[in-house]
């Protein structure tokens, strides 16, 4: 996600942004570019590309003298990486500039009202709607101006703003998207994140949601949105340096993790409206929706387990037929795509080369392609005819944790719509599930907090030769990606299969302690799962079940259990995937693997 330094003090700010923005570069970006005051006016440099592209056209940032000013890593998500993108952006006379971080989700209609207000904009963003609204409402008062545009946006915002008429000030404002900010003998700094002002200063405050800060030189005032003043405690920062980029977690994956609840929030949020889902990037007339008679789903790894659960939940509640496939088989195998179909592609990247392929494949026959992706403006955003994004943010992780939750949760907003316009729910069924996926975030949450038990466990398992998971219905996809997680950082061998399957071999491998993970989280195939349960403990197996709180009768069979919170059943993977990700985590920590970057494997399959 993007990543924000500002400055302001008696030191040259140029050099000081520079370097702090190259700490926030864990946080994945396409663009950079700073604004610095020179004394007469702000003066804006933007570069494509990796931060060395600023840093050599402002040479190391000596031709931008001033000693206030603001920069900016871009994760594209409203238009492509490009200069005229880039942050900062002005307002028409280049008199207030602002960097931003987050989504501003009502950026449409803004833009709307400003542009027949005879505003003109510059770039794809949303972010420049808040430059120009700042313009709007500014009338000598910069605490004023802002404080009235927080009243008017909507949506996920770290902001930096500097005003030309005042260069002895600067704005730091946030709602949902991470900030802090932090004072030395030589100044006050503005920072997405710790890494960036580590080097300057350890004493920083987290600014709070809607909470406004004014910097100046030497102190900083902390305000509500009604512009009453706040008292702040700082908090003294005594991470390593190293630590620090993880913002104080071990790995990345860890971090990733803990960001899922974000990542389901944000994916959900800007597509609920009053009790309706609004796909805007999915522009189908209902009509045409309502034609769809067959829905193929085409991924990778994770993204294909995500499809997996997809299709369970759209054949459930929309009634469509779903096919899933391999994206290495489907580009090959003379799919049978019949009139009517419409293809799905899923990918975190946007790169991977066989779903790029099977996109092509797909729209190469005439038939409609919608991306699910994670990363904007990659290859397959550009080339599907529609785009769902997962806002993940970037994930460093080659294990995929966030944007496999985002892909989920995507594919329940799709299944939801389908089904709302195909009348296969009713009125209650609907807010029902509308009830439970916002639930989601929260009971991720819930589910973070029992680290601590899973590690324990996890560590019992960590010389394990070969550990299985089962389940039947959505818990089988469930199963794939937790034994996926597990043995792609863990390098322990494991299989996940449908439970009914085990007779039909896989029951051989069992011996005396093997670990069988069994996902019950479905009631209506509860008591088969229970009966499987039972024939593997019978064969020495040790069992870790996963399933709903209230399921506490499973503890005559199972050896250790974990509860889920209650959710809608086709929402269960969502809560499910949790504890198995965590499982897999602290395996893999247990034996000293390099857990962010696993032997062999790459964060974005480029070839085939
Ligand atoms: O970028 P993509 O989502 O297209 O990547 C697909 C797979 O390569 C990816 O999910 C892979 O399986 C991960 N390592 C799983 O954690």
């Amino acid at each position: 996600m993007c990543g924000i330094v500002g400055y302001i003090g008696t030191k040259e700010a140029a050099l000081i942004i520079l370097d702090g923005l190259a700490k926030l570069e864990y946080r994945g970006y396409d663009s950079a570019g700073m604004a610095i005051f020179d004394g007469e006016k702000i003066r804006i440099s933007k570069s494509v590309g990796r931060l060395k592209v600023l840093e050599s056209e402002t040479c190391g940032g000596k031709t931008m003298r001033g000693t206030v000013g603001i920069g900016h890593t871009r994760w594209a998500t409203h238009g492509v990486p490009s200069k005229t993108n880039a942050h900062p952006h002005f307002n028409r006379q280049e008199t207030i500039c602002v960097v931003h971080n987050g989504i501003i989700e009502n950026y449409i209609a803004l833009r709307k009202k400003l542009a027949d207000r005879g505003y003109e904009f510059v770039s794809d963003t949303d972010t420049e709607v808040v430059a120009h609204l700042l313009d709007y409402y500014y009338k000598g008062n910069p605490l004023e101006a802002i404080t009235k545009v927080l009243h008017r946006v909507e949506g996920s915002y770290a902001l930096g703003v500097m005003f030309a008429q005042h260069p002895d000030q600067l704005f730091a404002v946030r709602k949902d998207s991470p900030l802090i900010v932090g004072q030395n003998e030589d100044g006050c700094y503005i920072a997405s994140d710790v890494p960036a002002i580590l080097k300057y200063t350890r004493n920083v405050y987290y600014v709070d949601n809607q909470e406004i800060v004014r910097l100046r030189g030497d102190h900083m005032h902390f305000y509500t949105v009604d512009e009453e003043e706040l008292k702040k405690e700082a908090v003294y920062i005594d991470w390593d340096a190293n630590a620090a980029e993880k913002a104080g977690y071990e790995h990345f994956m860890l971090k990733e993790m803990y960001e899922q609840p974000k990542t389901v929030m944000d994916t959900l949020s800007p597509r609920i409206r009053e009790n309706d889902i609004v796909i805007e990037e999915f522009e189908m007339p209902d009509e045409q929706l309502r034609q769809i008679k067959k829905i193929h789903i085409v991924a990778c790894g994770s993204a294909y387990h995500a499809g997996v659960t997809g299709k369970y939940v759209l054949e459930s509640l929309a009634r469509i037929p779903v096919e899933v496939d391999l994206a290495s088989e489907f580009r090959y195998r003379d799919p049978i795509l019949e009139e009517g179909a419409m293809v799905i592609v899923i990918s975190q990247s946007g790169e991977t080369a066989d779903t790029l392929a099977a996109l092509r494949e797909a729209k190469s026959r005439g038939f409609r392609v919608l991306g699910i992706v994670n990363v904007v403006g990659s290859s397959i955003a550009r080339e599907a005819d529609s785009v769902m994004y997962t806002w993940a943010g970037p994930e460093i992780a080659v294990a995929t944790t966030k944007a496999y939750s985002g892909q989920l949760t995507a594919l329940y907003l799709l299944a939801m719509k389908f089904a709302k316009v195909r009348n296969t729910v009713t009125e209650a069924e609907f807010e029902e599930l509308l009830d439970s996926l916002k639930r989601l975030p929260d009971q991720i949450e819930l589910l973070l907090g029992s680290k601590e038990r899973i590690q324990r466990f996890a560590n019992r398992y960590v010389g394990a030769k070969d550990i299985f998971f089962v389940g039947r219905g959505i818990d089988y996809a469930i199963s794939l990606e937790g034994s996926l997680k597990l043995k792609e950082i863990s390098y322990i061998h494991s299989e996940a299969y449908a439970a009914g399957e085990l007779k039909h071999g896989t029951i051989s491998l069992i011996e005396e302690g093997t670990l069988v993970a069994v996902v019950a989280t479905q009631q209506h195939l509860y008591p088969k799962t229970i009966s499987n349960m039972v024939e593997v403990k019978a064969r020495g197996a040790f069992v870790l079940a996963v399933t709903n709180e209230g399921n506490h009768d499973i503890e005559k069979v199972a050896d250790y259990v974990i509860y889920i919170p209650k959710t809608h059943p086709l929402f269960a993977n969502s809560l499910a995937i949790v504890p198995l990700q965590l499982f897999g985590y602290y395996v893999a920590v247990g034996k000293g693997c390099d857990v962010d970057k696993p032997r062999n494997l790459a964060k974005s399959v480029t070839v085939e």
